[in-house]
């Protein structure tokens, strides 16, 4: 069948870095923000907020699936826009995020259920719910504010702290654990397809050499690194690759997204808010593919279908934040949303 040569690179590269070992860390998965967090997050303005919900469409008793969770800024307009006869289900792999997020939600509503989880475990999850089918699925892709704003949690090449960059620090290898075992060729790819970094095989031969003599362990230490060896201008690039390597973003994006076409009723809407080109692209094509009937290559005249298409397009552009948003929210700078929704019947 159908295989993107962004599916490639991302099946690839998940041999490389390997599924997340489930390793359990009680001290860690309790841990809860520092007193005073909670109050200011719950005020974080969610991105393209109007946008998102004009075109998820919500009614009265629907049901809505928000893949991303995050503070619970998106969900908590979802709950009331669904009302107590609709369901919301939501995922979100960071715990801590997740407890804001549900003491937000239980000020607005009960019927809601919560998953501490990979959005790429949405029909599982779902269907051992019970629940066949979602009206409106949601993704607003990447990191919140507290992974950015906290050093501790090593997003940020700004702020000093241990090179973590996972999601959920429960499980999975650290952005130190790749940098400082994994082989010359597997990090020269994860630099130059995630971070699109044309000098990656400099990057990743320099990392073999320092690691042998220092072995990567913070942020500001790697930032130094990449700033001596590539220069300045590399750094959000060499961070963006590392972190979508460590929590093998594209390929939980692949898996979740084509779960969530499939899971949406007749006339049922995905609504995705993308942060960088690579996100962005596979949004796009997965859209592109499933809106378009997929003809057998094999097929002389070209008429006998493989797939029917199965979504229509809300978005012929991509929708951006406003001048006025953008003035209030940088973080919402680089959003880029794509919508469509499901046809009533396959079109064949
Ligand atoms: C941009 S934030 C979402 C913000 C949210 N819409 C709000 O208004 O508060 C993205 C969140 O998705 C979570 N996340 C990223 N990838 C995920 C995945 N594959 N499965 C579940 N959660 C994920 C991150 O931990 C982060 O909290």
């Amino acid at each position: 069948m159908y295989a993107s040569k962004t599916t490639k690179i991302i099946k690839c590269l998940t041999v490389v870095v390997g599924h997340p070992r489930v390793v359990l860390l009680p001290t860690l998965v309790q841990k809860t923000y520092p007193s005073g967090v909670q109050e200011i997050y719950s005020g974080h303005e969610p991105v393209l907020l109007r946008e998102s919900l004009a075109l998820l469409d919500l009614k009265p008793g629907q049901v809505a699936v928000d893949c991303t969770l995050g503070l619970g800024g998106h969900s908590s307009e979802i709950l009331k826009a669904i009302g107590p006869k609709g369901h919301l289900y939501a995922f979100e792999r960071d715990e801590r995020n997740l407890k804001v997020a549900r003491s937000r939600l239980e000020k607005i509503g009960n019927n809601f259920t919560l998953f501490h989880d990979n959005f790429s475990s949405l029909t599982d999850r779902l269907r051992r719910e019970g629940a066949s089918h979602a009206d409106a699925i949601l993704f607003d892709l990447g990191l919140s504010s507290p992974h950015i704003d906290e050093a501790s949690r090593g997003f940020s090449f700004l702020r000093e702290g241990p090179l973590d960059m996972r999601f959920d620090t429960a499980q999975g290898k650290t952005a130190a654990d790749l940098l400082n075992t994994l082989g010359e060729a597997q990090l020269a790819d994860i630099f130059f397809h995630f971070g699109e970094i044309h000098a990656s095989r400099k990057l990743a031969h320099a990392i073999l050499q320092t690691r042998k003599i220092n072995p990567f362990q913070t942020t500001t230490q790697f930032a130094q690194f990449v700033r001596e060896t590539l220069g300045k201008s590399i750094l959000p690039q060499a961070f963006q690759a590392l972190r979508i390597a460590v929590n093998e973003e594209l390929m939980a994006l692949e898996l979740g997204l084509n779960q969530a076409i499939e899971l949406l009723a007749p006339h049922g809407r995905v609504v995705v808010l993308s942060y960088h080109s690579l996100e962005d692209r596979l949004v796009k094509q997965t859209f592109k593919q499933r809106s378009t009937d997929l003809r057998d290559p094999n097929d002389t005249f070209g008429t006998r279908v493989l797939r029917s298409k199965s979504l229509s397009l809300l978005t012929k552009k991509p929708i951006k934040a406003s001048a006025e948003e953008l003035a209030r929210n940088p973080r919402a700078r680089s959003a880029v949303l794509r919508a469509a929704e499901r046809l009533a019947q396959p079109s064949l």
